[in-house]
């Protein structure tokens, strides 16, 4: 049986899954997105995808397409038709649905939704040992990366210049020099006094649910993170850095724009947060990534 996905309302073929051509998400990207782990069948951390996305939603004016209840129903069933098991993502978007094309709002029309799934590759140790390289370009998004919009023109253009450069990530950079976060993750180092660093949350980057997770994580077992901004330069000096997001889980930058980071190995504080992530999400892991 092949992939399912679910299209307004149906669940087809994940080969016959098709949009309207006057769909607002394609003519202007006009809608949301969330991208949600799924782990042995699982959801992780579905409760803060929902508290995300009711935000994008509600920072754009579109209405919920239906009760969060079924919708919920909905993703389980998603999951269950595409039998997900082992490591697999979740992807939901919401458009404010099928209108002439017009840029002001149309009224009257439903939210349009739809969600695919997809198995992952098995967890690789051995990557997680490598980490991965950066570099860095300039942030030229819109204001307003906080919401998890659709329109990712900037992003897909900083990946591809990462990925024509032998990088895994592309991290942002601001006006003022200061490190915002990457093209798909959050960026985060480890200052040579040990200091566990991330951008804070606000209208400057994206509020990773892993971002979130991670912190969690580390105050509960002792590790004290400063959300503030912190330059290239500072980066670039770091003892340790990583980014952290769904199906990246934590991931070590052992290089950013050429320049070794710290050892150029996964550091320690590194290895530990990934641990705890990985024990948390409840997938297969040695302690000794
Ligand atoms: N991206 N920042 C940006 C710009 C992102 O697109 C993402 C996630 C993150 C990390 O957020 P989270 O921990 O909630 O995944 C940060 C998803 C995975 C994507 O677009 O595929």
């Amino acid at each position: 049986m092949g992939r399912i996905a679910y299209v307004n309302g149906r669940y087809v073929a994940h080969v016959d899954a098709r949009v309207h051509v006057e769909d607002r998400g394609y003519q202007f990207a006009d809608g949301v997105y969330e991208v949600i782990a799924v782990v042995g069948g699982h959801l992780i951390d579905e409760e803060l995808h929902f508290e995300r996305l009711n935000w994008s939603l509600s920072e754009l004016r579109i209405a919920w397409p239906m009760e969060p209840a079924a919708l919920r129903v909905v993703m389980r069933e998603v999951i269950r038709r595409n039998r997900l098991g082992g490591l697999a993502s979740l992807y939901l978007q919401i458009t404010r649905g099928v209108a002439p094309r017009n840029h002001a709002f149309p009224s009257g029309v439903r939210p349009a939704v739809v969600m695919t799934a997809r198995t992952l590759p098995p967890y690789s140790h051995d990557a997680a040992r490598r980490g991965v390289r950066v570099i860095t370009v300039a942030d030229d998004r819109w204001r307003r990366p906080d919401i998890k919009s659709v329109s990712l023109l900037p992003n897909i253009l900083a990946k591809q210049r990462a990925v024509e450069a032998d990088a895994y990530e592309a991290w942002f950079v601001d006006d003022n020099g200061m490190i915002t976060e990457a093209t798909a993750s959050n960026a985060w180092i480890v200052t040579p006094g040990g200091e566990l660093v991330t951008r804070q949350s606000g209208r400057a980057i994206l509020n990773g649910i892993t971002r979130r997770r991670v912190m969690a994580l580390a105050g509960e077992h002792g590790l004290h993170v400063v959300e503030r901004p912190f330059s290239l330069d500072e980066a670039k000096a770091a003892a340790e850095a990583f980014i952290s997001a769904t199906t990246s889980w934590v991931k070590a930058v052992v290089q950013i724009d050429g320049q070794t980071v710290g050892a150029g190995l996964p550091g320690p504080l590194t290895r530990r947060l990934l641990s705890l992530y990985t024990a948390f999400a409840g997938f297969p892991q040695k302690d000794d990534v």
